[in-house]
């Protein structure tokens, strides 16, 4: 098997590493990553088979991984597990019960402190009142909520009873939950009255009244009051949440749905290419041993940890690693509900300090965000607490590494750059606590995953040659299909080389087998971290009545990695000017999402576009960069 390729002596590595210290690899779960890697490459199915002991089954799989039917791979054929069972009940038999699950601190510095018991009792009033409702094993629950932690007890009410929950980000608005609720064919959607960010009110109920008035699925609307400001409320058809958790058949326990192993947990929503969103689906068994394994191994979580993750549980970080798997590991997490600048600069310093977090684990477009504010807001507070850091969601250039070493870390802390998405479930390329370090690099692959950065033809580049970032193997956390689409399945991940996973994305390595991810090479945007498609832009600006056509590219920004460019063709009648593009640009945040508003719109008279009638992008990126257009050839007249 061709895997030493992959684990090149990582005791004499070229350029700048960062080695970990005596203490680091002391504690580590994983002394020896190299060697780890090789047994797991040699046999796969018995590697995993092993990962899944860890986790409480109500029947063993029959198989651990079923490839009859390439690309819809199967995992723990057989076997019947509840990923809500082993992220609460689990527990319930243990002194973990009283543990410290979850501290949520609001943005006015409001607190609550909820034990594992306390999460038991309210994920199982939820579940009640869920199935109060109607909603059974199968059924999709769109939620939509701010960062509270009735959010993640809504997911693991809804994976309790077996119903298919479809988180939106509250950051996005109107159309792109409509979307969302209408590929999913919602019967209930869970929201709150409001949320506060920037000591604001986000009108999320507000939202929701208008994504589901043309959204005939739903029967249902069950709010959470959070601001307990006004709010129009249906009768008939929605209901405060306090108001039937108060009633007697929301008492006691409500019973775990024994769901398989590939039974569908949830959908969760990336932009596409083109067209409509893409419904990841992910299942209750084998990501459930994937996600737990590699956050036990990569953030090396023990009982005394206090985890924090920044993200947002409506995305796949959230899903993932604020919910399911510190769960799965009794872990301590963090939550915050606002704004890291609310109402200064050193508020992420001070939760750290206070709670005395021991994990950091955010994105690099805040770390580049607060590193502008200067070393003295984080230098004001005790961060000694800390003992290991983490990034996600796009590449981090060394600068910022390097000072979310030097100033948060102060040089004691390994950061743990993990490279994955929302189809892998978890984390792919990463290193853990063992591996050394190249800053910007995301090191090496997690045990078990088999990647590579091949040509157009499928032969592995030489090192710094880019080249297109795949993965040659199956794992348990790979999502199973896209919800309703599965030829799309096929031809977005498995056609362009058959048999590998196609990330989109590109990357290098180094000549110690290091990988560098480099960025989207599909017409997918990271801005801040968040995945948008160009084509969601481009359809909320012809949406407006001034727009004829329009083409939306990423160009560098210095803190959000990417920022939107759109180009615009107006239609007869209406004149460039400075408070159109004003215009436009709060309409696309009005329909997608603050996070989508465009950095600048561009008046133009055409677009580059092939002979077939395609927006050329990269042409537009090219000329925006001056950089060469390349090959023209099918650029039309
Ligand atoms: C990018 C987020 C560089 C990448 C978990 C990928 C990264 C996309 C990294 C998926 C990283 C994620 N370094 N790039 N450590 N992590 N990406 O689905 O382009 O929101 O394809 O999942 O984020 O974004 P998604």
């Amino acid at each position: 098997m061709a895997v030493k390729e992959i684990v090149a002596d990582i005791r004499h590595l070229s350029g700048e590493v960062y080695y970990p210290s005596p203490e680091v690899l002391e504690r580590a779960y994983i002394k020896d990553y190299p060697s780890l890697y090789q047994r797991a490459m040699q046999d796969l199915e018995a590697f995993w088979a092993e990962r899944a002991e860890e986790l409480e089954w109500f029947r063993k799989w029959d198989r651990v991984l079923d490839d009859s039917n390439k690309p819809f791979y199967k995992w723990f054929v057989g076997g019947k597990i509840n990923i809500c069972y082993n992220a609460v009940d689990r527990h319930m038999k243990t002194w973990r019960k009283n543990k410290v699950a979850l501290y949520w601190e609001a943005e006015n510095g409001e607190r609550r402190v909820l034990s594992y018991y306390d999460l038991y009792r309210e994920v199982n009033r939820f579940a009640n009142v869920l199935k109060a409702l109607g909603i059974r094993k199968g059924d999709r629950v769109t939620i939509y909520m701010p960062r509270i932690p009735e959010l993640p007890i809504a997911m693991l009410a809804c994976a309790r009873i077996g119903a298919i929950h479809s988180v939106v980000f509250a950051g996005f608005s109107v159309e792109a939950l409509h979307t969302r609720i209408e590929d999913s064919k919602s019967r209930l959607v869970i929201t709150a009255d409001g949320g506060y960010l920037n000591g604001r009110i986000v009108e999320t109920k507000r939202t929701v009244d208008e994504a589901v008035r043309r959204s005939p699925s739903v029967e249902h609307v069950l709010v959470v009051r959070r601001t307990r400001h006004e709010v129009p409320m249906e009768p008939g058809r929605d209901y405060f949440y306090d108001e039937l958790a108060r009633l007697p058949f929301a008492q006691g326990e409500c019973p775990v749905e024994e769901t398989d192993a590939e039974d569908p947990l949830y959908i969760l929503y990336t932009s596409g290419t083109t067209g409509a969103p893409k419904g990841q689906v992910h299942v209750h068994g084998g990501y459930a041993v994937y996600i737990y394994t590699t956050m036990k191994w990569v953030f090396d979580i023990k009982d005394e940890d206090i985890w924090w993750c920044t993200a947002d549980p409506g995305w796949v970080t959230g899903h993932s690693y604020i919910v399911y798997a510190p769960l799965m590991l009794g872990a301590t997490s963090v939550m915050y509900e606002g704004a890291p600048t609310y109402p200064y600069p050193d508020r992420w310093w001070s939760i750290v300090e206070k709670y005395g977090v021991t994990v950091l684990y955010t994105t690099p477009t805040a770390i580049r965000g607060l590193m502008r504010f200067g070393d003295e807001w984080p230098n004001r507070r005790h961060l000694s607490s800390l003992r290991l850091l983490g990034t996600v969601g796009e590449p981090i250039n060394p600068e910022a590494w390097r000072w979310y070493y030097r100033v948060i870390g102060k040089g004691r802390c390994p950061i743990m750059d993990t490279w994955w998405m929302t189809e892998t479930g978890g984390f792919m390329i990463t290193p853990m606590p063992c591996v050394p370090l190249k800053p910007g690099s995301a090191t090496l692959p997690f045990p078990g995953i088999r990647a590579d950065v091949v040509d157009e033809n499928g032969n592995p580049c030489p090192p710094g040659v880019e080249g297109y970032l795949v993965i040659q193997n199956p794992w348990p956390g790979m999502s199973r299909t896209l919800y309703g689409d599965p030829d799309r399945y096929v031809k977005t991940y498995w056609s362009k080389y058959p048999g590998w996973f196609f990330t989109g994305d590109s990357a290098r390595r180094d000549e110690d087998g290091y990988f560098y991810i480099i960025g989207r090479v599909d017409d997918v945007l990271k801005v801040s971290g968040y995945r948008l498609g160009t084509a969601e832009i481009e359809s909320a600006l012809v949406a407006h009545p001034a727009v004829a056509e329009a083409a939306a590219i990423g160009l560098p920004h210095e803190v959000k990695g990417e920022g939107i460019h759109c180009y615009v063709i107006l239609k007869a009648g209406y004149t460039p000017s400075e408070a159109l593009a004003e215009e436009l640009r709060q309409h696309v945040a009005q329909l997608i999402g603050p996070i989508a508003r465009p950095e600048a719109i561009h008046f133009v008279d055409k677009l580059p576009k092939t002979r077939s009638g395609k927006i050329m992008r990269r042409v537009l990126r090219a000329r925006a960069l001056g950089l060469p257009e390349g090959d023209l050839s099918t650029l039309e007249e």
